[in-house]
């Protein structure tokens, strides 16, 4: 297919706050060795006094518009993939116009949970498909410190807060983004669930039982249905443009569990150089978990022109898509 965004600039802030799994051996009844071993996950990083999703996502974005040598008046679009934002209203994506000050562009969240930057870089790309020449900032931003039940051994350990960016224009040339796809099944809502505070249940902490104004999940369950998911829609996204794993140049999934993604790795039959991973460092940061990969994968040279990326997501809902890049 002809390639339709291209990401001409990259970013990602974190806080400055280490939270290691020797800090979670304090506060639950869980151990270090546990949490290497079922998950990879050594430390990750929580906001502090000061620091806010729109700020992260802020400094992320103006990393990316740096690199991109895009000015915020430039920008046509603003899309942020939170479940975690500031406030129900406004947006964060607003929150981060202002800041910008990127007057001429529109702002919108969008919620579609670990998959949300996947998902916003699709919307982004079917923009630039019809009109080239504009721009898209698109952003993966969280913090799930803040809904994270910090008594529950089962959760608390997993999520780390952090933003990351790209801005997208058209693409000139045969780079860029050659497709994605897009999927969910609500049949399996149950199974990861931030209940309390929507509108079902607004005055926080009286309707329902404490645990349900957290993260809850199932977790075998959810393990199982990432690993089937992200596998599909791996080999979607492949057959699709008529890829085989071996022409791919780096894979980049959400980084929710190391065993997750080993398993991807070897239904693909790549080594491991291949499969980006950094969630020892900091969890799992839902939607910003790709483009903070990314912006790594960018910075440590990992990524040359002409290369074939391509990028996983699965999360709560559930969600999961994919995204095939010609860098
Ligand atoms: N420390 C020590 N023991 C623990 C901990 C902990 N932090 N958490 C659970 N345990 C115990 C359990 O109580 C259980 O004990 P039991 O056998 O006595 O009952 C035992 O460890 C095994 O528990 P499981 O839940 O079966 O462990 P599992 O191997 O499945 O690992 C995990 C749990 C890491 C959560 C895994 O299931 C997982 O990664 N799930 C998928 C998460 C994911 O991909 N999320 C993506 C979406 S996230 C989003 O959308 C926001």
């Amino acid at each position: 297919m002809k390639p339709g965004a291209m990401i001409i600039g990259t970013g990602s802030a974190l806080p400055s706050r280490v939270l290691t799994n020797r800090d979670l051996e304090e506060m639950v009844d869980t151990s270090d060795e546990w949490i290497v071993q079922r998950t990879g996950i050594k430390e990750r990083r929580i906001v502090g006094p000061g620091e806010s999703n729109s700020k992260l996502a802020v400094e992320a974005a103006k990393k990316a518009l740096e690199e991109a040598r895009v000015s915020p008046e430039e920008l046509d679009l603003i899309i942020v993939g939170t479940l975690t934002p500031d406030y129900l209203m406004p947006s964060v994506a607003v929150l981060v116009q202002k800041e910008l000050g990127a007057v001429r562009a529109g702002a919108f969240d969008l919620s579609a949970t670990c998959s949300g930057f996947l998902y916003g870089l699709s919307v982004a790309d079917q923009y630039v498909r019809v009109a080239p020449e504009r721009k898209i900032l698109v952003i993966g931003s969280e913090v799930l410190s803040t809904k994270v039940n910090w008594e529950d051994r089962t959760t608390c350990v997993l999520f780390g807060d952090g933003a990351g960016a790209v801005v997208v224009t058209g693409s000139r040339d045969d780079r860029g983004v050659l497709s994605t796809h897009l999927h969910a099944d609500g049949s399996l809502w149950h199974l990861l669930t931030l209940k309390g505070c929507g509108s079902l249940y607004p005055p926080c902490g009286k309707e329902l039982p404490r645990e349900e104004y957290f993260i809850r999940m199932q977790g075998r369950e959810v393990f199982k249905n990432a690993v089937r998911a992200m596998e599909t829609v791996a080999l979607e996204a492949l057959e699709s443009n008529g890829v085989q794993p071996e022409d791919l140049a780096l894979v980049i999934p959400h980084q929710a569990n190391r065993r997750i993604i080993e398993a991807l790795r070897e239904r693909l039959g790549l080594p491991p150089e291949k499969v980006f991973v950094n969630l020892h460092k900091y969890g799992n940061t839902s939607a910003a978990s790709i483009p903070i990969a990314l912006d790594e994968a960018v910075r440590e040279k990992r990524l040359s022109p002409g290369d074939l990326v391509l990028m996983v997501a699965f999360g709560g809902g559930f969600t999961w898509a994919s995204a095939l890049i010609r860098w």
